[in-house]
């Protein structure tokens, strides 16, 4: 019975489509493209060091709005801008990464710097495990940065560069020296005139942009540095930023510079809180969920139903 076999084999095809097509929306899409990347060995030659510090308010706060179940690592310390990383990367183009296909993480070879790093490089997103982010920044950036420069070639080098710079160029500092204080609005213009009055370099400001309340938050500040580890223009770096043409000479950011940027001075209630569920809310909400999933089942049901009902049809036929 050819024919019923053809049935069944469409049967399966259908319920693959459909189980996928079911689950596919939750991923979470960055570690798959980490491994995806992680396949491929890149010529590891670079021009500029990215060394990008976020405020991890905004950091926070955009972790907390995708899920209500996260919850934020955030410095002891108030107002410190923390590092995201170091990255290398060719002008005009995104990349290099995952430079080493043999390299470990061997967090314990921290060991001597961890406090510092708890503090000054935390992992914000606090659900994923303890060394996480500096896992990816290792694989992902450092393994590049230690092909080609000695100065960047070990963990210890990389990770305590990065605390080096923090010390020297915080954020916290810079900004806070040029009046810039978390708790309120700036527009890029003013965030990037301070910037370069204290650093006399162009730098990419970054802004998270909240699809909700339809606001921007400062989140990033990327320095550049050249291979001799010193401050260098960022221009011709290339990432979700714009170079936005102004009298005052491009500005690299990702924020719409005609709108305020808020400056947070503390973590935003995420929008799960906002819709904030009495007992009796949660009650409606539970009852919905189980119409819902009796319903997702009852179609289930009718599909398997149906292609009982087609593969009957084709063996009746083919009699
Ligand atoms: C890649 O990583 C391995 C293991 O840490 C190391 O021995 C090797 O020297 C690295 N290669 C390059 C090109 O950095
Ligand atoms: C990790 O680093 C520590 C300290 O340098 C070292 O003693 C240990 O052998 C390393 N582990 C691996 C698996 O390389
Ligand atoms: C910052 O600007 C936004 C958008 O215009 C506004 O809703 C908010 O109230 C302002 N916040 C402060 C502290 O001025």
């Amino acid at each position: 019975m050819k024919l019923d076999h053809l049935a069944i084999f469409l049967a399966f095809l259908y319920l693959q489509c459909y189980v996928r097509a079911d689950s596919s929306s939750e991923e979470d899409s960055s570690s798959d493209e980490d491994q995806n990347e992680a396949l491929l060995v890149e010529d590891p030659e670079f021009d500029l060091l990215i060394f990008t510090q976020r405020w991890p308010i905004t950091a926070c706060y955009e972790w907390r709005e995708k899920s209500p179940d996260h919850i934020c690592g955030l410095p002891s310390a108030q107002n410190i801008w923390t590092i995201h990383g170091i990255w290398p990367t060719k002008l005009n183009t995104i990349g290099p990464s995952f430079c080493n296909k043999t390299a470990v993480f061997n967090v314990t070879e921290l060991d001597p710097i961890e406090k510092q790093l708890e503090q000054f490089w935390i992992n914000v997103e606090k659900n994923k495990p303890y060394d996480s982010l500096w896992r990816h920044e290792w694989l992902k950036h450092g393994t590049c940065a230690a092909a080609v420069m000695v100065q960047l070639n070990t963990e210890d080098k990389y990770f305590g560069q990065g605390l080096t710079w923090l010390q020297q160029h915080s954020m916290a500092d810079v900004l806070g020296e040029g009046g810039i204080k978390p708790g309120q609005n700036y527009t890029v213009l003013e965030i990037r005139q301070v910037l370069i009055d204290r650093l006399q370099k162009n730098m990419a400001i970054e802004c998270y942009h909240d699809k909700e309340t339809k606001q921007q938050f400062l989140n990033e500040i990327r320095v550049c540095f050249n291979k001799n580890l010193e401050l260098e223009n960022c221009d011709g770096i290339l990432f979700e930023d714009v170079f936005i043409d102004q009298p005052q000479g491009k500005i690299i950011t990702n924020c719409n510079v005609n709108k305020p940027v808020f400056y947070p001075a503390t973590v935003p209630l995420s929008r799960y809180e906002k819709t904030h569920m009495s007992p009796f809310d949660l009650h409606t909400k539970f009852l919905e969920e189980y119409k819902r999933q009796k319903a997702k089942e009852n179609k289930n049901m009718k599909i398997l139903v149906n292609i009982y009902k087609l593969i009957q049809l084709l063996k009746w036929s083919t009699m």
